[in-house]
């Protein structure tokens, strides 16, 4: 599941994970972070997605960071949007206004690239990743991010013995063990979504819960 694993998905335009419309549970959930619309949005492992469009339509300043460049170009190309490029730290910077995804690896993000971030929008980076990988993404996180930070963070949780990821199973009880030490963890809400993925069934899930957490600092 290194950045070689993505890039070639999205060569291969396998990329089923992409949303047509921004995600429902964004535009439900995102009143109980109470932000203020300065604010600046980290969006990790962005895609393509249309969240992206929205959240900037607030007033908010957005950074994302997404490893393939197919993506970031399709994001600007598909929402009509001019961009500037420039390089900046170890990544390349697309910028459109209040917009900037970052090309590159997560892994390699260091402070000074997104310090003045004070919210997260995490929509299915943990399922993007083999366990012990998790681990290291949420080690990064802390590293790099100031400690006020609020996260939403949306996740999905199957039987792991019957399909391989990804998308991973990510359990709540692995949510607490990753974040509690430095969250107060709160599930906002969990569906199970099985009936409206039918290529999830078709592979023998039994359930598919979809669930979205606030994090907010201790
Ligand atoms: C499951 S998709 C989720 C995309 C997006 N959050 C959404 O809701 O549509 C995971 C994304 O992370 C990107 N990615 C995976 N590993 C990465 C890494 N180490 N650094 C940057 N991007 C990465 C992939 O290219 C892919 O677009």
């Amino acid at each position: 599941m290194d950045v070689g694993f993505w890039k070639q998905r999205w060569k291969d335009r396998q990329t089923g994970f992409h949303l047509a419309a921004v995600n429902p549970y964004l535009i439900s959930c995102w009143d109980f972070l109470s932000i203020n619309q300065q604010a600046t949005v980290f969006v990790p492992l962005c895609g393509k997605s249309l969240d992206i469009i929205w959240l900037a339509s607030l007033g908010l300043n957005v950074i994302g960071v997404e490893c393939s460049k197919i993506a970031i170009q399709a994001f600007f190309d598909e929402n009509q949007l001019n961009y500037q490029q420039a390089k900046y730290n170890n990544f390349t910077a697309y910028t459109s206004d209040n917009i900037r995804l970052l090309q590159g690896d997560y892994f390699s993000l260091v402070s000074e690239v997104i310090q003045e971030v004070s919210v997260v929008y995490d929509r299915a980076s943990l399922v993007a990743m083999p366990v012990d990988m998790r681990k290291r993404y949420v080690d990064k996180q802390n590293e790099i991010l100031p400690e006020s930070v609020k996260i939403l963070l949306v996740t999905l949780e199957y039987d792991q013995l019957l399909m391989n990821g990804p998308p991973f199973s990510v359990s709540q009880n692995e949510i607490m063990n990753l974040y509690q030490n430095r969250y107060n963890v709160k599930q906002l809400l969990s569906n199970n979504i099985l009936d409206a993925e039918p290529r999830f069934k078709q592979r023998g899930l039994d359930y598919l819960n979809e669930s979205v957490y606030l994090l907010e600092p201790k």
